[in-house]
């Protein structure tokens, strides 16, 4: 990758796409790993380090998943969560909907209270120390039988889990929207938001399937939507939400390349695009490192950059009144940047 310049300026924003396990620097890996008696498969830091070229959605998910082995007590999951405030604030993010992914550690017989304890008090304290709104979604494992979505979301209901909504993520191949359609019927009829991926690694009739079937109210990735017309003039017209996040596409070959990014052809459009950093401490950066990489690589200037930080105000879910103040805060560093 070439390097990318660190001096151009990046906007507030609302963090839309972000996996909480995905924000685990390995110093943490290696901290917590210490702390709670872990032998990990590959100790050494620079031997860690090296596994971190990832040929596909794949080959990322098995490193992801090992690593989430070193989370064991709701102080873990604080930890992590206020370290990702922390540094999502100096990139300037004034909201933030994360989502977690509950299966990954009851599976690993981490109570669901301890994750839900941990992430929550860490999202409500670290909101107040840095001013930032948060969101919290679970997200169901769609490379595991619904059965266990169910079960989670049950879970969930039992110890009043404050979750804005749900989520669909992990291995997308092989794995339709249509598997979940009945978890979230249920997440739907309890009032819960849905977001889904979908178009990241599996085809466009995927996001198709996760708007139909999933009533899913923004799709995280989106970017084979190009694929097909007709539903790049639905997304377009009825404004759905596309979470995308381009270093990951880069790191996780969904493209060959950023100059090759669908972004600027999204964005020509007219598609509801924002820009996130899907797990930053896995694809080289935060969102400003995102924001900093497409503005380099498509000569984006400071109102293609408010644009986007604006569509993600638009496509959050935060009362009328936080969006505009978030809007207001779009505006003036627009403004402040002169265009
Ligand atoms: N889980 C964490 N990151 C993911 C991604 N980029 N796609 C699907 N599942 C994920
Ligand atoms: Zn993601």
């Amino acid at each position: 990758m070439s390097p990318i310049p660190a001096t151009s300026p990046t906007p507030p924003c609302a963090e839309l796409h972000l996996h909480l396990e995905g924000t685990l620097e390995v110093p943490m890996v290696l901290e917590l790993a210490d702390r709670n008696g872990i032998r990990l498969p590959t100790p050494d830091e620079d031997a860690l380090r090296r596994r971190y070229a990832f040929t596909d959605l794949a080959s990322f998910l098995a490193l992801y998943y090992e690593n989430t082995a070193v989370l064991r007590t709701a102080a873990d999951f604080a930890a992590l969560t206020g370290a990702y405030l922390r540094r999502a604030s100096e990139a300037g993010v004034l909201h933030a909907e994360v989502m977690f992914d509950p299966q990954a550690h009851v599976a690993r017989g981490v109570p669901l209270g301890a994750v839900v304890e941990g992430v929550a008090a860490a999202l409500e304290e670290g909101g107040r120390e840095f001013g930032i709104s948060t969101g919290l979604f679970a997200a169901f494992l769609r490379d595991r039988p619904a059965t266990e979505a169910h079960a989670v979301l049950d879970e969930l209901l039992a110890l009043d889990a404050p979750i804005t909504g749900v989520g669909l993520d992990s291995a997308e191949l092989g794995y339709p929207p249509s598997l979940f359609a009945d978890v979230f019927a249920r997440a739907r009829a309890l009032g819960l938001h849905r977001i889904a991926h979908a178009g990241e690694e599996g085809p466009a009739g995927y996001i198709v399937g996760a708007l139909d079937l999933l009533h899913a109210e923004r799709i995280d990735h989106g970017i084979r939507c190009l694929e097909d017309p007709a539903l790049v003039a639905r997304l377009a017209a009825e404004r759905i939400p596309l979470t995308v996040c381009p270093l990951s596409n880069v790191r996780l070959h969904a493209v060959p390349e950023l100059a090759a990014h669908p972004l600027p052809g999204m964005l020509a459009q007219g598609l509801n695009v924002s820009v996130n950093s899907d797990d930053p401490a896995y694809f080289g950066g935060y969102v400003d490192d995102n924001f900093r990489a497409v503005a380099a690589q498509f000569s984006l200037g400071a109102a293609e950059l408010a644009r986007l930080a604006l569509n993600s105000v638009e496509s959050s879910f935060v009362p009328a009144e936080r969006s505009r103040e978030l809007a207001g805060a779009v505006e003036a560093w627009r403004a402040a940047q002169g265009q």
